[in-house]
């Protein structure tokens, strides 16, 4: 194949059953599989995620919890984002729990609920530190859980939180922000003793079990990536996805000849270079011109030249042992070695998470 993903769906498995091994017995692992899993694929990703013990999801978008709330009918689906009237509309046909911080919010949630004929189950957000939504005044928060709990068109089903630096050992915000949830999530449950406390994201479940509550939500680490940007077997995690293509063409340069737009390369000594057919038009990040590797027949190969939309090239070296139609790996492993997206983020100067999410549609993903 040109180009493909390849998605290790038993690996998206042990993931979850080591996160759910990692919980406290009354904590319920929620897989987030929003931006299409990571860039892994929802659905494969969302069905080996509950084998593995997850037993809620969690998306985005209305569009996100049409399609996830029709592949999963039953199983308790949580859409985290703001809504508009009409992705309200649609995360709510589908079955979906959702975000509710401020009160006109309620409201429309209660109108649209009363027109769907069926409760809207919600989960009231408390904005305690890391600024996007929620409320961030406790008391607001405890009122508008009672406003929602006291609406016959509404379920008060959940309290939650996010954090802004769970994922920084260093810092100590993360602490602070645990202790004001805490304390409006005992307030909140002290009342109501049937909601869902939830807070932690990947890096808060290995971080700290004080954050595990009712629930955890997990994304990053269900695909086997690491939330602190390193090894991901260092916290017992398996890399889930590959990128995977294949050496097009093998041509000789001679010392001199470059390679690619805006001649950024050229060979220092004759030498052979391999053109592999993707580029940043597959999520192949021009960043990455002259600063990556690729594993063919398991060595590493510099990628030499700039990145174009649908090429990149490879510095094969002067002796010619790499042959037309062999596989390449731009992530993941190939013999003993292998490429990590976290080595690939570190290269770009971002995160595992945009390095995945950033493989575009056109590279299929293949699962199995
Ligand atoms: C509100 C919320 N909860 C949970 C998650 C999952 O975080 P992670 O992928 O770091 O586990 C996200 C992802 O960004 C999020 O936005």
């Amino acid at each position: 194949m040109r180009a493909v993903a390849r998605v290790d769906t038993g690996a998206v498995e042990r993931n979850c059953a080591h996160l759910k091994a990692t919980l406290g017995a009354g904590s319920e692992l929620c897989a987030v599989v929003k931006a299409d899993g990571y860039g892994h694929g929802a659905e494969a990703c969302a069905a080996a995620a509950l084998a593995g013990g997850a037993s809620r999801l969690a998306v985005a978008t209305g569009a996100e919890a049409a399609q996830i709330g029709a592949a999963f009918a039953g199983t308790p689906l949580l859409t985290m984002g703001a809504l508009t009237p009409e992705d309200l509309e649609l995360a709510l046909a589908a079955g979906s729990d959702v975000a509710v911080w401020h009160d006109e919010f309620r409201r429309i949630a209660a109108d649209r609920a009363r027109a769907a004929g069926r409760p809207a189950r919600v989960h009231v957000k408390h904005d305690s530190g890391m600024g996007r939504l929620g409320t961030a005044d406790p008391n607001e928060v405890v009122e508008l859980a009672r406003a929602c709990a006291a609406d016959p068109d509404l379920e008060l089903a959940g309290v939650w939180t996010h954090f802004a630096t769970a994922d920084e050992p260093a810092s100590t915000f993360f602490g602070e922000q645990l202790e004001r949830f805490t304390a409006v999530a005992e307030a909140v449950k002290g009342e109501f003793p049937t909601v869902t406390v939830h807070a932690a994201n990947s890096a808060a479940v290995f971080r700290d079990p004080r954050s595990h509550f009712d629930m955890v939500r997990c994304g990053i680490a269900v695909y086997g990536l690491d939330p602190f940007q390193g090894d991901p077997a260092e916290n017992g995690l398996a890399p889930v996805l590959s990128l995977r293509s294949y050496v097009a063409d093998v041509k000789r340069f001679p010392a001199g000849a470059s390679a690619g737009y805006g001649q950024t390369w050229r060979a220092e000594r004759d030498t052979w270079v391999g053109v592999l057919p993707l580029g940043y038009g597959d999520g192949v990040r021009r960043g990455l011109s002259n600063n990556a590797e690729v594993l063919i027949g398991g060595r590493r190969y510099p990628l030499i030249g700039t990145v174009s939309m649908d090429n990149v090239t490879v510095d094969l070296g002067p002796d010619r042992d790499v042959e037309q139609g062999e596989e390449a790996v731009l992530i993941g492993s190939l013999g003993e070695e292998r490429i990590l997206a976290e080595d690939v983020a570190a290269r770009l100067g971002t995160i595992n998470y945009e390095v995945t999410c950033g493989i575009s549609a056109r590279v299929p993903r293949v699962h199995g």
